[in-house]
């Protein structure tokens, strides 16, 4: 822990107006991050907001990022009400320990998810990606891309974590318990807050959810304990030693691989998904990314190797991930007093960095609205603040996974494009749902017309 003193400045956080006992609530469940962005332009790029009873201190500038990822990175902890409720479904996995245990886990797990390693796995995911694509409707009718895009993906984890499958039946179950879930979270942020003896709606749905979810994964896990180790996340979680040549008990191996399950496959669906309907919205889009994807991969399955030559595809992920990125903040408690921007902050203080803004802030995009892919061209690239483009987060709590997902994500993008066009449909509805992650909350409903 950092013991530099700080000399707090009068400065207080500015707030907008708040309601009695609810403070912005209101606001934030309507208007969700329309509210955050208008109150950023009334009040700045720092200022308070009052979910319940929970403040918050909304952070909108690539700076901050710097200051509380790296800078001042041991004052921010992963403590308080939101991690509190990560953990109600993740346990102590590596996103939610902290100090010596994060640290000796990272130290192991990092191996396992270097780029060479991730590109052996390359070949297993195209063919998982594929046999998935093989079963979409061949008819050009409506059909929900979010939910297909989820089942590929959760097939991906499943194939490279367990070396195994799962039924459309089980995955359907996992991922409607775990979109559940994910939503929950964002209200026991708020009613965690609130005393332990009133009836908090929700709590025993929660509480079946990752039940749910649970036996599925310790099926997983005996399978694979059953079958002996392979090449897999799961034999590598199995076997890993720390220095002193321990290795994971079963609870530590439940909470890093459902972990790795939740981080590994919800964010890469929601964002590819945002990024099919980004496309069924704007056909002007399409032209780069079929001309790139007939070029490089014709009717062949990308490997690792590819993914350099799909340069479009991959700018146009990292677009998506901008202005559509599943992460749309991320939360810290300031475990003593500090300043931000010349605001006080004290001990105690729930801070989030806004991605959602930090990703549009004016001093790092040229017409943040605007979807852009070649905004991440070299060139233009070039001189932007490192802390403007964070949708796999900063310094050293970074996503350990952020080479597994580019790789995913392009290939995603790439073998559907490959296969299929995507077109509106009057009714389509894309609306964020903003819980844990935001996703589209009627899914991405699209007519699907296969290319070949
Ligand atoms: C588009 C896809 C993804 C996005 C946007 C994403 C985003 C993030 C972000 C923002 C963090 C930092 C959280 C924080 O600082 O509080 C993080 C951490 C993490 N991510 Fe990802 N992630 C993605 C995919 C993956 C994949 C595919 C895996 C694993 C297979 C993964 C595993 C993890 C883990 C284990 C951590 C915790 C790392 C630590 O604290 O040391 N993520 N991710």
């Amino acid at each position: 822990m950092s013991s530099i003193a700080v000399e707090l400045p009068s400065i207080d956080v500015p707030s907008p107006p708040a309601w009695p006992l609810i403070g912005h609530l209101p606001e934030l469940a309507t208007q969700q991050l329309d509210w955050v962005a208008r109150t950023q332009g009334r009040l700045g790029d720092v200022f308070a907001a009052r979910a319940g009873p929970q403040r918050i201190v909304m952070l909108s500038h690539p700076d901050h990022v710097r200051h509380v990822l790296v800078e001042r990175r041991d004052v921010y902890t992963k403590g308080g009400t939101f991690w509190s409720a990560v953990r109600s479904l993740i346990g102590l996995g590596l996103p939610t320990s902290e100090g010596q245990t994060w640290r000796s886990r990272r130290r192991m797990m990092n191996p396992e998810f270097r780029r060479t390693r991730v590109a052996q796995m390359g070949d297993a995911m195209a063919r998982t990606l594929a046999d998935q694509f093989a079963t979409w409707p061949a008819q050009p009718a409506a059909f929900d891309v979010a939910r297909g895009v989820s089942r590929a993906a959760m097939a991906v984890i499943v194939q490279t974590m367990f070396g195994t499958g799962l039924t459309p039946e089980q995955s359907d179950e996992v991922g409607d318990a775990l979109s559940f879930s994910l939503d929950h979270m964002l209200h026991k942020v708020v009613t965690d807050a609130l005393p332990a003896w009133l009836p908090v709606p929700g709590r025993r749905a929660h509480q079946r959810a990752v039940a749910r979810i649970d036996a599925v994964l310790y099926d997983l896990i005996a399978q694979r304990r059953a079958e002996g180790p392979s090449d897999d996340l799961l034999s590598m979680l199995l076997e890993m030693r720390d220095t002193d040549g321990s290795g994971l008990d079963d609870e530590a191996l439940r909470d890093e691989t459902m972990s790795l399950f939740l981080a590994g496959y919800e964010t890469t669906a929601a964002s590819v998904s945002w990024g099919i309907a980004r496309l069924a919205a704007d056909p002007t889009l399409y032209a780069p990314l079929v001309e790139e994807v007939d070029g490089v991969l014709g009717d062949r399955a990308p490997t690792a190797a590819d993914v350099p030559a799909l340069q479009a595809t991959t700018r146009f992920f990292f677009e998506t991930l901008r202005l559509d990125g599943p992460v749309y903040w991320l939360p810290r408690t300031a475990a003593q007093d500090d300043v931000i921007d010349g605001f006080r902050i004290e001990e105690g203080t729930m801070v989030a960095l806004m991605l959602d803004r930090i990703h549009r802030h004016p001093s790092a995009w040229v017409e943040p609205d605007r979807f852009d892919p070649d905004r991440f061209l070299p060139e233009r690239h070039a001189g932007r603040s490192p802390t403007a483009w964070i949708p796999f987060g900063a310094g050293q709590r970074q996503c350990i996974g952020k080479g597994f997902a580019v790789m995913e994500g392009t290939f995603l993008l790439a073998m559907l494009v490959q296969r299929f066009r995507f077109e509106l449909l009057d009714d389509t509805r894309l609306v964020p749902q903003i819980g844990l992650t935001r996703r589209p909350r009627y899914g991405v409903k699209v007519r699907v017309v296969p290319r070949r």
